[in-house]
């Protein structure tokens, strides 16, 4: 990748960042409960995630492995981190999920694509190709190991709190209930609150611009469906708790 894409490619980020940020406070993205017609054609939702979300895997892998450091210990590392929530979101979660009937609008998949496609490519060049910092005493640097951290912890509380959505029992006809167990009792998207942290954690081990772009990215994306979920618990259900946040217990 010639420094001027590389370049392109973090205004698309950080810029993207920026733009979707307030845009999606006014327009929520029409997928899962806030769903509605008038958003073009809809394909089965399995096969959005699949489609949208494997792109990001697969061009990391390629330009990681298109760099002559790959077989460094800390890039190995942050190859495996990202990797493994890859390969877990794209080729698992969907198979997990529950209604096999649920649809995706076509057009936020293509976005969604584009996004991945931009943004596993950015990590993956940054982590196999430049970072003279990912050198071996990096393993024991502070950034590193708290990154890390921040990010297995990240992906425990995605896992579980997506876990606890899959688990709820709900009516017959498979309607929407209150959960009320885990990181649910305090905010409406633990979920979302895990990912942001996973980010958050990459992009300190990595300290690279594209994993911090991605971080930006993250939060401008679920920052705002969180505080919708929020809005769509408290008008469906009379006896939501008020005092449950939409992104950050006690916070926010
Ligand atoms: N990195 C990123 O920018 C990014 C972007 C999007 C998603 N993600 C991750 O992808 C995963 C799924 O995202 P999502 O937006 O689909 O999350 P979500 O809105 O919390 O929904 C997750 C799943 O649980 C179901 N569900 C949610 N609340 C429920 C309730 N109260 N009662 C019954 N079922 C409920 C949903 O059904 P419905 O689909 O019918 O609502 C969906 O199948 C999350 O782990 C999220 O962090 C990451």
């Amino acid at each position: 990748m010639d420094s001027e894409l590389y370049t392109i490619g973090l205004y698309v980020l950080f810029g993207g960042a920026a733009v979707i940020f307030p845009l999606l406070f006014f327009v929520t993205a029409p997928y899962g409960r806030h769903s509605r017609p008038g958003w073009g054609p809809v394909i089965p939702a399995r096969l959005g995630w699949v489609v949208m979300e494997l792109p990001s895997p697969l061009c990391f892998a390629w330009l990681y492995f298109s760099g002559d450091y790959w077989d460094e210990p800390v890039r190995l590392a942050l190859f495996a981190l990202f990797m493994s929530h890859y390969v877990y979101r794209s080729l698992i979660y969907p198979f997990r999920m529950r209604g096999s009937t649920k649809t995706k609008p076509f057009l936020t998949v293509m976005m969604a694509i584009l996004f991945n496609i931009v943004n596993g490519s950015l990590n993956g060049w940054a982590i196999g190709h430049l970072g003279t910092h990912l050198d071996a005493g990096w393993l024991v640097d502070p950034r590193f190991i708290i990154g890390a951290g921040l990010f297995i912890l990240g992906a425990w509380i995605n896992l579980r709190s997506d876990a606890i959505l899959r688990n709820l029992k709900r009516p017959p006809d498979g309607s929407y209930v209150v959960p009320q167990e885990g990181l649910h009792r305090h905010v409406a998207s633990p979920n979302y609150f895990g990912e942001i942290i996973e980010w958050l954690g990459f992009a300190i081990a990595a300290w690279t611009l594209p994993a911090f772009g991605f971080l930006a990215f993250t939060i401008a994306n679920l920052a705002p469906r969180a505080r919708s979920h929020q809005q769509w618990y408290r008008q469906t259900f009379l006896d939501y708790p008020r005092e449950r946040k939409a992104l950050i217990p006690k916070v926010w």
